[in-house]
């Protein structure tokens, strides 16, 4: 157990946060062709290593989640990624979940695969360097908002059993491989509902996973949480300042996450970095005034990427501007997020 808190003490250092750089083959592929550039190995390859030899990186990002196929792949100069990053003082986490498929008798829910063979897979990844790992879960805020109680059958209710089950099976695998495990439900910003949705989503899907982690026996003081950001949908009307976002995501963090947990290192989910750090910076002002217990950080993808696929678009010449583009998203992200809580969390008992 101690590896695995010091594990996590390293992946929540103050101004520092996870950058998520894990996209399936099928997904970075599919946004590498939207930027012009053939979806190869070799530039999914170099596309990553563009991201990771950006200078000072390490100043910001003290972890980085690959996929299977990157944590296998080596710099031009023969640098295995996990070996790469460590060098820049950044630990290699992996991703293992395998995607999602239809849930049985839903209307349209998903269950997030990966859990046959994952304890061998644990292994492999841990020779190869990986000291985290990543499993992402799906929920639609409409659907789970009126999920119903705990007899109720809707979809729902069916969404979140199995996906939360799904996230409590992984946490314990890992922690019995020694891999710290980001456990990351994501109520998704699609749709045109109201920011309250999002909130009673949030609510329904975090019970339901504390509940399995618990019952699974993982120990809460060693996994990062890594959920949305409570939000409205992306085709909501209805503008919503940083300050209510904090406010809405806080109250529903206290009333679900238990003060255990180290650090909640919030995904972006779609949103533009300068939103996104408005949101992490609102969040951790009113976090310092209410005194709660996790240190709250990111771990962005597209929040803190986007820029910089857009501006590298494949051009060799392009890649010091695409680097400084996501090192200033990395800093301000970085700059976002001063509020420690007491006692830290790395020596919380
Ligand atoms: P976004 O920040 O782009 O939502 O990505 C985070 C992530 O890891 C999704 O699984």
């Amino acid at each position: 157990m101690s590896d695995l808190l010091e594990t996590v003490a390293g992946l929540v250092a103050p101004g520092t946060g996870i950058l998520a750089a894990d996209e399936s083959v099928a997904t970075m592929s599919r946004r590498l062709v939207r930027a012009g550039v053939d979806a190869t190995p070799a530039n999914r390859r170099d596309y990553r290593a563009l991201l990771l030899t950006t200078p000072g990186l390490g100043q910001w990002i003290s972890g980085i989640i690959f996929c299977d196929e990157t944590l296998g792949q080596s710099l031009v100069d023969g640098t295995p990624f996990p070996f790469a990053a460590r060098e820049r003082g950044i630990q290699p986490g992996i991703k293992v979940d395998t995607g999602v498929s239809p849930l049985p008798f839903t209307d349209g829910v998903t269950v997030t695969e990966g859990l046959d063979g994952l304890r061998d897979r644990l292994e492999r990844f841990r020779a190869q360097g990986a000291t985290f790992a990543k499993w992402r879960a799906v929920f639609n805020a409409r659907v789970c908002a009126t999920a119903g109680g705990r007899s109720a059958k809707d979809s729902g209710r069916r969404g979140i059993r199995a996906n939360a089950h799904g996230l409590a099976r992984y946490a314990a695998l890992c922690q019995e491989a020694g891999l710290v495990p980001v456990v990351e439900p994501e109520v998704v910003m699609d749709g045109d509902h109201h920011i309250s949705v999002c909130e009673r989503a949030t609510a329904n899907v975090l019970a339901q996973v504390f509940a399995e982690l618990d019952l699974m026996g993982v120990d809460a003081r060693a996994i990062v949480l890594k959920p949305n950001m409570v939000v409205p949908g992306t085709q909501s009307e209805a503008p919503v300042l940083a300050a209510e976002v904090a406010r809405r995501t806080l109250k529903t963090l206290r009333a679900h996450v238990p003060p255990a947990v180290p650090a909640i290192a919030f995904l972006s989910g779609g949103q533009r970095n300068d939103q996104a750090c408005a949101n992490l910076r609102a969040i951790n002002e009113l976090a310092a005034e209410e005194a709660a217990p996790w240190r709250l950080t990111f771990s962005f993808g597209r929040a803190l990427v986007d820029d910089a696929l857009a501006t590298w678009r494949g051009d060799p010449d392009a890649t010091a501007a695409a680097q400084a583009a996501l090192a200033a998203n990395c800093a301000r992200a970085a700059a976002a997020h001063r509020y420690t809580p007491e006692p830290s969390p790395a020596v919380r008992p």
